[in-house]
């Protein structure tokens, strides 16, 4: 799978027929889940050897010899462009006696190559062991292209590295079905990380997706979304797919028809986006859900002119919120401008803690250098080498918004150890969390065998 131009059958936009709800499980999802040592353990065994995972951006290792590292769980993978221009991955663990081989987040080795610290072996960006100390020493032979870097499968789409633990993975083309198809409609490949922050997190990785899994927080975890937004379950589409994968459509752009506010908030909430859209809402002021159509139709008139091609794009897809989650740890929470990228990795041996990983990816206008991301309420430039943000939680802002989210989770997390606890007891709107739930599970009777 590569980085792709979306197909010209994209044109139009992403298709919203829905899909039969899968049979969902009975099964309550249990407080021992989010801090069970045995059940981390399962998860490892599982689900995170056996998955795709995004393990950084392509244009990170833009050169032969550039690299990232990333910590999954136990594991840290090392990722590198070989001179043959190939994105591999590798366990990050040097073949003599098991060190770590490289220990900083990205670097370029410019023509050079791994060199491990302790006895001084060194790599190629392929991956191939090329010099050994005392190489006249080994009777068994030389480790010198034998002990090479042990590899696991790579591929990219959508601007990102996907690695996957599991020898006998399907392609990522086959995991990401259905949903890739529809996501290349983003073009994501084209968008920029603008915001990059990781916060080590005192909370199971699960909250973190189950929260993306549903939009019933929102009036009181985000209010301030509900002048702008059509969060009520009866007003949004939720989808779940046979691959382990999920959607939700919500409309943006107005307000639902539930909303008691007044348009002044709505206005005012939506005023950078009716100033770049030159859109006057007075109008609308007694009918705010045509606020939505008349965005979308203003959005039509001017994206060319404002630098968009919007032809990939439904009426939609122009002003709501297509919000993905893809099984088990990534939330694409997709606008028109741009993508909130969610992902949770799981610590290495403590199941109450994770990290979090909050990006913002900014689809600039073509011809622009400074751009107001309204998801972002800050203005951002297409120059800027992003900083990767890094700190425990309060001490680092992932945004107003998921800084909101962040907050309930530890405080979730300490409730779901109580013993008062009983399980969860989850309206009709929360499928999408209990589908998670019965996805890791079919991992685990599936792998655990
Ligand atoms: S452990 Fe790497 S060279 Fe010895
Ligand atoms: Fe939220």
């Amino acid at each position: 799978m590569t980085d792709v131009i979306p197909n010209p059958k994209l044109r139009g936009g992403i298709v919203r027929d829905g899909v039969a709800e899968p049979i969902l499980s009975q099964d309550p999802i249990a407080g021992e889940q989010y801090y069970s040592k045995d059940y981390m353990q399962s998860e490892w065994d599982a689900v995170w050897t056996k998955v795709w995972l995004i393990a950084g951006m392509v244009n990170q290792v833009p050169l032969a010899g550039d690299y990232i590292t990333i910590d999954i769980g136990r594991e840290s993978i090392l990722c590198s462009r070989g001179t043959d221009g190939r994105i591999r991955a590798f366990y990050n663990v040097c073949q003599h006696r098991g060190n770590r081989l490289i220990t900083n987040e990205r670097g370029s080795l410019a023509g050079g190559e791994f060199q491990c610290a302790y006895h001084g072996w060194r790599y190629a960006d392929t991956g191939q062991l090329n010099w050994v100390y005392c190489e006249e020493d080994f009777p068994q032979g030389t480790p010198c292209g034998k002990r090479n870097l042990a590899e696991i499968p790579c591929d990219t789409w959508a601007g990102f590295i996907w690695i996957n633990m599991d020898e006998s993975c399907a392609s990522l083309q086959e995991y990401l079905s259905p949903v890739a198809e529809q996501l290349d409609s983003y073009q994501m490949h084209n968008m920029k990380r603008t915001h990059w922050v990781t916060l080590e997190s005192d909370f199971n990785w699960k909250c973190v997706q189950d929260n993306f899994n549903e939009s019933y927080h929102l009036p009181y975890v985000h209010p301030q979304t509900l002048p702008v937004m059509n969060e009520h379950y009866s007003g949004c589409q939720f989808d779940m797919y046979a691959s382990g994968h999920a959607r939700m459509l919500m409309p943006g752009g107005a307000p639902g028809p539930q909303y008691e506010g007044s348009s002044d908030v709505t206005f005012k909430s939506l005023k950078p986006d009716l100033d770049f859209w030159e859109l006057d809402p007075e109008p609308y002021r007694n009918d705010l859900p045509s606020l939505r159509l008349a965005l979308q139709r203003r959005k039509r008139e001017l994206g060319q002119q404002k630098g968009y091609d919007f032809s990939f794009y439904s009426d939609e897809q122009l002003t709501d919120n297509y919000h993905y989650t893809i099984f088990p740890n990534t939330s694409f929470s997709m606008k028109p401008d741009g993508c909130i990228f969610l992902m949770a990795r799981p610590h290495a041996t403590d199941p109450t803690k994770c990290w979090f990983d909050m990006w913002y990816l900014t689809l600039f206008p073509t011809g622009s250098k400074e751009y107001y991301s309204n998801a972002m309420r800050d203005w951002v430039s297409i120059d800027h080498q992003v900083e990767h943000v890094q700190g425990k939680v309060g001490e680092v802002s992932c945004g107003s918004a998921i800084d909101q989210d962040v907050a309930i989770w530890s405080t979730q997390q300490a409730g779901l150890q109580s013993r008062g606890y009983r399980g969860d007891y989850m309206p009709a709107q929360e499928n999408r969390i209990r589908f998670f739930h019965d996805t890791i599970n079919s991992y685990i009777k599936q792998f655990s065998a």
